[in-house]
């Protein structure tokens, strides 16, 4: 997407890869929106811990990171051992996978990596294959999500109250974004409406990163807090709610997404309101059979107990705001069951979730996932 940095309006993917210098190339997110940085990764070690501690998130992002990670440890191997080269791959997939638990991308994506470079017969064929394929599935990664903007702008009509959780725009995504695709397809065709944005605590990506996407493309958008969307749905102040997700199940339907997202797909049913999710194909998981199988991520307690922030002109940082003895849960993703979620908004067309494994041929499914 287009940025302005500076007055100038300049267009970055969030993710991509430096191959004279073997390196990933990610816009440094924990910054946003006060600083627009981009750093390198100088090993799939750095790679990994950018995943980790968030320096890029979302599914979409740490999919393709985890794609490139792969092929930057696949590259940076020297010889011709082939034994020795698949052993160090074992090495670093698990390290890439170990990340971050809850989103299915990095896992389908780095096993897209991997399969591709079966067709290669020494080592140097496959490091070849192992990038050309991180990169086909970071173009893919965008190319859905603008299939999912053109199938889900029928979703935005003239004036509509849209609300959004988490951020699953571009920055969460090598691209365009998946629950904000049908949103800057309804821009570009002249629509006007409204996107509510939930501030999404405790890392408030909503509020930090959606917010900042939606100025930055001239969005009409306000930022709300969690709580808030209860109130302004019995108000009849929410006519719609669009989220990304980090695993769908293609047995069941059920959703897992950042925390707060069942919260607001009950308050959803109970008000009538749509309620759909925008994913690439990437993010759908063809084992699992019960959402409560799904791993969910806890993370440290300090981003429960305080928050980051910066006073005017000053460094980023972070304060506490909870009482000092007290310690905290912080689950980062819930699991939405499919009854609740209207509609899965797909590259290949917006789809019952409970009707995702009769079309699991259309969708991707294949014998190994
Ligand atoms: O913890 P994060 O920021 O990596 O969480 C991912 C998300 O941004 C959301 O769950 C999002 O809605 C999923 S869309 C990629």
């Amino acid at each position: 997407m287009q940025v302005q940095i500076r007055g100038l309006r300049k267009s970055f993917r969030t993710v991509r890869f430096d191959a004279a210098n073997n390196s990933v190339v990610l816009i440094e997110q924990r910054l946003l929106p006060h600083r627009f940085e981009l750093i390198s990764t100088r090993n799939y070690r750095e790679t990994a811990a950018a995943i980790r501690d968030m320096v890029v998130r979302g599914a979409g992002a740490i999919g393709a990171t985890a794609a490139y990670g792969l092929a930057q440890g696949a590259l940076a191997f020297r010889g011709e051992n082939r034994r020795l080269f698949k052993r160090h791959l074992s090495k670093v997939f698990g390290e890439l996978m170990n990340a971050r638990p809850t989103a299915v991308d990095p896992l389908n994506a780095m096993l897209e990596v991997q399969a591709a470079m079966v067709f290669g017969k020494t080592v140097e064929q496959k490091q070849s294959l192992a990038l050309a394929a991180a990169e086909e599935f970071a173009d893919e990664n965008v190319q859905h999500c603008r299939e999912i903007g053109r199938h889900g702008m029928r979703l935005i009509p003239h004036g509509c109250t849209v609300l959004t959780h988490c951020n699953a725009g571009w920055l969460a995504f090598v691209d365009i974004g998946s629950a904000t695709a049908p949103l800057y397809a309804a821009q570009a065709a002249g629509r006007k409406f409204l996107v509510l944005c939930d501030e999404t605590r405790p890392r408030c990506q909503g509020a930090s990163l959606t917010a900042w996407e939606l100025a930055q493309q001239g969005v009409p958008h306000k930022v709300i807090v969690d709580n808030a969307a209860g109130h302004l749905m019995q108000r009849g102040k929410i006519d719609l709610v669009i989220v990304g997700a980090d695993r769908v199940l293609g047995r069941t339907g059920d959703v897992a997404n950042k925390i707060g997202t069942y919260t607001k797909a009950v308050l959803a049913h109970r008000h009538r309101i749509p309620f759909y999710v925008a994913i690439p194909l990437s993010t759908i998981d063809w084992k699992l059979s019960s959402g409560l199988a799904i791993p969910i991520e806890e993370r440290d307690e300090a981003e429960v107990l305080g928050a980051w922030g910066v006073a005017s002109g000053r460094r980023r940082t972070y304060v506490r705001t909870a009482n000092p003895s007290s310690s905290a849960l912080n689950p980062a993703f819930d699991v939405t069951p499919a009854e609740l979620i209207t509609g899965i908004i797909t590259p290949v067309g917006i789809i019952r979730p409970k009707d995702l494994w009769r079309r699991r041929a259309e969708l991707g499914a294949s014998g190994d996932k």
